[in-house]
């Protein structure tokens, strides 16, 4: 075993937060990296929850240390329990669905780096937008039904993976709205993974204080904070920025930040504004069996309100089609940590 508090960075390796499991079964000692101290934070054989994740990714942990002698170790196991969750999922959606679960699992990676850089590169978005083409390319090819989306967000449990869960849902409700074009729906997804980019920079001090005027000014002001970090990156599309900037923006004219109305938001956010409430309902009902069924009455109760009209019939059509009945506990119960 090795010692709870080390000073020698040479029995460690830096592994990145997204490879470290969340509950699951740690293979290895893991440690944290305070100053030139490292700390062991979890046991081999513990579990990290969810909210312990989640609190990791609010303050930007990029990496987390496991002792050299226990690293293949770990590699090894991360892998074991990345193609179980693959076979799992896999064994639901059936075989034939196997390359967009495989997918789903490598594009989760590129997105934890998208999100935990402190500075957006033009490399990681690269590496995130060819995912995103393969990933589209599968989808179209194979034209999956609502509920085969049910199952591969069901993969996604922490915040970060919330954008995810809003790009599967987007590209579902796209299609169902009669989106088919290649570059489009890539810019759908793109926009979706990334509507939360200017929350997910929001410093973790603001974010601990909700009545705070601080608080409430940051809420307002994210998405177009996020489309000022982004638009920086010349690899980010304009239709993307016009999703991350409108996502908060309602049909009827009460969202924000600017208050637009009916078509004078593109069709492309309205879309991700129902994936987005829909994804926000599922998390704060995670783990009640009707948390789908909830979601389902919320987009009903706002049709013409918050949302297009025009848009949600086929939309709730696909997802009482393919959520309505699906039962399944999203993330398992987070044990205490
Ligand atoms: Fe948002």
């Amino acid at each position: 075993m090795t010692d709870n508090i080390s000073f020698n960075s040479d029995e460690f390796n830096s592994t990145p937060l997204s490879r470290v499991p969340c509950n699951k079964e740690l293979a290895a000692d893991i440690f944290v990296k305070i100053g030139d101290k490292f700390i062991k934070f979890k046991e081999k054989g513990d579990v990290i929850s969810e909210e312990k994740y989640n609190y990791f990714i609010s303050m930007n942990v990029k990496e987390l240390y496991i002792a050299k002698s226990q690293i293949v170790l770990f590699e090894d196991s991360v892998e074991t329990q990345k193609q179980e969750e693959i076979n799992i999922v896999v064994a639901e959606v059936g075989e034939e669905n196997r390359r967009i679960v495989e997918l789903q699992a490598d594009l989760k990676e590129a997105v934890y780096e998208v999100f935990l850089d402190e500075e957006l590169s033009n490399e990681t978005v690269n590496i995130l937008k060819n995912q995103v083409e393969q990933f589209i390319a599968v989808v179209k090819d194979k034209n999956p039904s609502a509920d085969i989306f049910a199952k591969i967000s069901s993969m996604n449990n922490t915040i970060a993976e919330h954008s995810m869960n809003v790009a599967n849902l987007s590209i579902l409700f796209g299609m169902v709205t009669g989106q088919t074009h290649k570059i489009v729906l890539e810019n759908l997804y793109m926009g979706a993974l990334f509507h939360d980019y200017g929350k997910a920079k929001i410093p973790a001090a603001i974010m601990d204080k909700p009545k705070s005027v601080a608080y409430t000014k940051a809420i307002t002001d994210h998405p177009l904070v996020g489309v000022e970090m982004l638009k920086k990156n010349p690899e980010i599309s304009k239709q993307v920025l016009s999703i991350v900037a409108e996502h908060h923006e309602q049909f009827g004219g009460v969202g924000f930040p600017k208050g637009l109305t009916g078509d004078a938001i593109y069709n492309l956010s309205k879309i991700v504004a129902i994936a987005n409430v829909f994804d926000n309902v599922c998390m704060e009902n995670r783990n009640k069996a009707t948390m789908y069924k909830t979601a389902i009455k919320v987009l009903e109760y706002d049709k013409g309100k918050q949302f297009d009209p025009q848009l949600l019939p086929r939309i709730l059509d696909a997802v009482k089609l393919g959520y309505g009945n699906y039962q399944r506990e999203r993330g398992g119960k987070a044990p205490a940590s």
